[in-house]
């Protein structure tokens, strides 16, 4: 699952993942679904008009590019030994990810923390 999958980050993100051979779905808004289809996204959800953690689906592993989520959402969107990595968004989803998200990775199986990369 990439939430905020159509940006820069998250076209690659869908592109490397494919390549592994993962099934993935991407998160963006309306203008956004044609351009995630056409890089092999295999399931889109348009966040105008679904949010992904209540649909009862669960996730390996969740990269959180863009948007925001309460942890407890991203939390319940995960499988049981699932992992979630904040890559970017809003700065109160990586303190959430800094402090909760640490909490939950100390007390269960899920693994919840933040990637950061110098870009070049
Ligand atoms: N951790 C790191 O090392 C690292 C490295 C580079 C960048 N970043 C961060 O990663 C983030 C994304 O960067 P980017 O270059 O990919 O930005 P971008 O090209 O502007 O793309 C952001 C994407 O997020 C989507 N989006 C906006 N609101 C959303 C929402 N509520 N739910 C789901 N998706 C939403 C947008 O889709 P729509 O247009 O369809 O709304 C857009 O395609 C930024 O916060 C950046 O600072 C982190």
């Amino acid at each position: 699952m990439i939430n905020g999958a159509s940006g820069g980050v998250g076209t690659f993100a869908v592109q490397i993942v494919k390549s592994f051979g993962a099934d993935v779905t991407g998160v963006c808004s309306t203008r956004n679904i044609d351009i995630l289809r056409s890089i092999g996204t295999d399931h889109v959800i348009d966040y105008t008009k679904e949010d992904f953690t209540a649909n009862g689906k669960k996730y390996d592993l969740i990269l959180a590019v863009n948007g925001h989520y309460p942890m407890t959402a991203y939390k319940r969107a995960l499988k049981t030994d699932g992992t979630f990595i904040h890559v970017g968004g809003s700065g109160a989803q990586l303190f959430q990810t800094m402090t909760l998200g640490t909490w939950f990775s100390l007390t269960g199986r899920q693994k919840m923390s933040s990637l950061l990369q110098r870009q070049n």
